[in-house]
């Protein structure tokens, strides 16, 4: 962007800044267009995989004047590491009914695509209308299960981020933009030690 200023530092744990704050609420804007494009005026249930996707979730939706129902599915995380290790495990499920509804399933980051795929298929058991997917962000080259998202915020490189609800052993949800975590950062000893 040849006028613009380099981004300010969101925070000293940061290697380098990917997203700013303008650059995320610009393509929350546009993602909401595309969502409303494709399914129209009606009335969808929207399922958040928290945390992770708690910010994308509440800025998209503002974005959004369909009628629509929210609930949450929690995923086990990575607790303190930069890498999934083995197969997620549901810690918190749906209590809404979603039999014969759209469904709009939102998460934070596609990495390796054993969320997406896992929680898919769970909600596909229960028999939706329909199903579409929609991340902010995602690393494809680190794809270990074949899938893709139908809604894509941005296509980022394989690099550990953090901010706007992406978190490091829970640290940075609240940064507004997105960056890449420090490598020194990056192990649980150094937050032991403080
Ligand atoms: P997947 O199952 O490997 O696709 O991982 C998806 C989940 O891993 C996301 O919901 C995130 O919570 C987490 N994740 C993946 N990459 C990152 C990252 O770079 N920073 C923070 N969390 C990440
Ligand atoms: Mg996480």
């Amino acid at each position: 962007m040849p006028n613009s200023k380099p981004p300010a530092p969101l925070h000293p744990d940061l290697a380098e800044v990917l997203l700013t704050e303008a650059q995320i609420k610009a393509r929350v804007k546009s993602i909401a267009r595309e969502i409303k494009a494709a399914i129209g005026d009606s009335e969808f249930t929207i399922i958040s995989l928290i945390n992770g996707a708690v910010m994308f979730t509440a800025d998209l939706m503002r974005e959004i004047d369909n009628p629509v129902r929210l609930d949450c599915i929690r995923v086990s995380s990575y607790g303190g590491k930069t890498k999934s290790i083995g197969t997620p495990q549901v810690i918190h499920s749906l209590t809404l009914d979603i039999a014969q509804r759209d469904v709009l399933l939102i998460d934070d980051i596609l990495d390796t695509g054993k969320t997406l795929k896992l929680v898919s298929g769970l909600i596909l058991d229960l028999k939706p209308a329909s199903l579409r997917t929609c991340v902010l962000l995602d690393k494809k080259a680190r794809r270990e299960v074949p899938i893709e998202a139908d809604f894509v915020g941005f296509e980022i490189p394989d690099k550990f981020v953090v901010g706007y609800g992406l978190d490091y052993a829970e640290r940075y949800r609240n940064l507004p933009g997105i960056g890449v975590l420090r490598p020194d950062k990056q192990n649980s000893a150094a937050w032991a030690s403080g």
